[in-house]
C-alpha cells in the first residue's frame, strides 16, 4: 500500500501526490493544487499543527509518554522537577544535572517585593486566584529587563527556570491573599511540592507531611503536559509573535481558566455538590442525557477508551484521603462513574473520565478551595507549556500563526448615514 495521498480538484482535473508520514500529510500539497484553497476545520479537529517531539498521546489506546517515559512510570518513580528537566531538554537527568536544575529552580523562587504590595495588594479581597495568577504571570514579566530577550537561549534559560520556580510562589500568594492571611516567603530547604504546600498552609508550628508532598507531586507530574490541548496551543499561537514567556504563559493560562479545560475539576467539584446525596445520581445521569446537564469530569477531545491519568489519580486519591480522611464526595463521584459506565448514552459516545474527575476530590481533601484548583493545574503546566514554547522557537520552520477563515459575512454594502438606518 502505498503511503501516499492523491488529491484531485474536480474544478480543474489537476492532481497532486503528497507522503503520508506519520498518519499525517502537508497541507501544502493543497497550496500546490491551488493557492487559494484551505481545508476548514474548526478546533483544528484534523489538523496537525505542529510537529512536537515533546509528548506522545494516543487517545484509543490510553497512552500518554513524556519524551518516551510512559505516564506510569513517572507518577510511581519520577519527581515533578525531575519531570520538568525531562519535558525542556529531552532527557531524564543525570544525578549533577538534577542537583545544579534543583538548586537553579530553588533560588529562584522569591519574587519581587512590589509584586505582592503593588501589584497583588491591588485586587479586590475577593478576586478569583486564578484571575489573579494569569495577571501575575505577565505582570512578572515587566521585572525583568531580558524578559523580552526571547531570540538568545542563555536569557530564555533563565526566564524559564524563573517561571517554574515562581509559580508555586505566585499560586501560594494570591491564595493567601484572598483569605487575608499574610505570604509566606519560599523555604529553599523543602521540596518543590512541600515548598508550595508551606507556603499555602504555614501558621505557626505546621509541618508538610510527606504522604502530601508526594501526592502533590505526583499530581504536578500528570498535569506537566498534554501536547497540544488548548493552553499549549494558545502559548505556540502567541509565543512566535516574539511576546516575551511571561505574557505567553499568561495567555496559556487564561485558556486554561475556562470550565471546558483546567477548570473542569472545579466544575467537577460543584457539580458533586448540587448532586449532594446518592440517591439523586440516577435522576442527574437522566438530566446529563437529555442535555440539560453536562457530566464535568467525564469525556476527553482525544481519550476516546480511557485516560491514563484518571487510572493514576484515583489510586493517589486513596494515598492522601489515608491521610486527611474520606472527602464525603467520593461515594457520590463513584456512584456516578460507575453509572455512567454502564449506561449505553456514555458507552456509545465513548465518555470516561478524564485526568480532572478526581483531582478536584484530592485537591479538597488536602484544602485548597475549589477557586485554587486550576491554579494548581496552572502550576506543573508551565514547565510543558515552556518545553512547547522553547521547542518552536528554536524550529526553523517556526512562523507566526496566521490561520485563514472562511469568509461568512455580508458582500460589500454602503455605509448608511445614522438617520436613514
Ligand atoms: N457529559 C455529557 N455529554 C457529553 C460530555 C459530558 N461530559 N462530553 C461529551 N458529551 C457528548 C456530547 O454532547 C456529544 O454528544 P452528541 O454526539 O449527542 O452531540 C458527544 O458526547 C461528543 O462530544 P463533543 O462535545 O463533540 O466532544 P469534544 O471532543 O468536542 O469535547 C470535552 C471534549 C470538551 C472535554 C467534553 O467531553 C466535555 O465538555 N467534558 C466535560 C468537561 C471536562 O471534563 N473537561 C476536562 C477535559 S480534560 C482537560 O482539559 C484537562
Amino acid at each position: 500500500m502505498p503511503e501516499t495521498i492523491t488529491i484531485t480538484d474536480d474544478r480543474t482535473g489537476k492532481t497532486v501526490t503528497a507522503p503520508i508520514r506519520g498518519g499525517v500529510f502537508p497541507s501544502s500539497a493543497l497550496r500546490e493544487l491551488d493557492p487559494d484553497l484551505y481545508c476548514y476545520d474548526p478546533a483544528y479537529l484534523s489538523t496537525a499543527s505542529t510537529k512536537s517531539a515533546i509528548t506522545f498521546l494516543d487517545g484509543a489506546e490510553g497512552v500518554l509518554r513524556y519524551r518516551g517515559y510512559p505516564i506510569e512510570q513517572l507518577a510511581e518513580r519520577s519527581t515533578y522537577l525531575e519531570v520538568a528537566y525531562l519535558l525542556l531538554y529531552g532527557n531524564l537527568p543525570d544525578s549533577a544535572q538534577l542537583d545544579q536544575w534543583t538548586f537553579d529552580v530553588t533560588h529562584h523562587t522569591f519574587i519581587h517585593e512590589n509584586m505582592r504590595k503593588r501589584f497583588v495588594d491591588g485586587f479586590h479581597y475577593d478576586a478569583h486566584p486564578m484571575g489573579m495568577f494569569v495577571s501575575a504571570l505577565a505582570a512578572l514579566g515587566t521585572f525583568y529587563e531580558g524578559a523580552k530577550d526571547v531570540g538568545d537561549p542563555a536569557a530564555r534559560q533563565r526566564q524559564i527556570l524563573r517561571l517554574i520556580a515562581k509559580a508555586p510562589t505566585i499560586a501560594a500568594m494570591c491564595h493567601r491573599f484572598s483569605v487575608g492571611l499574610p505570604f509566606n516567603q519560599p523555604d529553599n530547604n523543602l521540596s518543590y511540592p512541600a515548598n508550595f504546600l508551606n507556603m499555602m498552609w504555614k501558621i505557626g508550628d505546621y509541618e508538610v507531611d510527606p504522604v502530601l508532598a508526594r501526592a502533590m507531586d505526583v499530581l504536578f507530574i500528570l498535569h506537566a503536559d498534554h501536547e497540544q490541548n488548548c493552553g499549549t496551543t494558545a502559548m505556540r499561537v502567541i509565543g512566535p509573535s516574539g511576546a516575551d514567556p511571561y505574557s505567553s504563559a499568561a495567555g496559556a493560562a487564561a485558556a486554561l481558566y475556562g470550565p471546558l479545560h483546567g477548570g473542569a475539576n472545579e466544575a467537577v467539584v460543584r457539580m458533586l455538590g448540587e448532586i449532594g446525596t446518592f440517591d439523586e445520581v440516577p435522576a442527574f445521569i437522566d438530566s446529563v442525557k437529555t442535555g440539560e446537564s453536562r457530566l464535568m469530569g467525564f469525556g476527553h477531545r482525544v481519550y476516546k477508551n480511557f485516560d491514563p491519568r484518571a487510572l493514576i489519580i484515583k489510586k493517589a486519591a486513596y494515598d492522601v484521603f489515608d491521610v486527611t480522611g474520606k472527602n464525603p464526595l467520593l461515594d457520590i463521584a463513584l456512584k456516578l462513574e460507575e453509572a455512567a459506565l454502564e449506561d449505553p448514552y456514555f458507552i456509545d459516545r465513548k465518555l470516561y473520565p478524564n485526568v480532572d474527575f478526581y483531582s478536584g476530590l484530592i485537591y479538597q481533601a488536602l484544602g485548597f478551595p475549589v477557586d485554587m484548583f486550576t491554579v494548581l493545574f496552572a502550576i506543573p503546566r508551565m514547565s510543558g507549556w515552556l518545553a512547547h514554547w522553547q521547542e518552536l522557537l528554536i524550529d526553523p520552520e517556526r512562523k507566526i500563526a496566521r490561520p485563514r477563515q472562511w469568509y461568512d459575512g455580508p458582500g460589500e454594502r454602503n455605509y448608511v448615514a445614522i438617520a436613514d438606518r
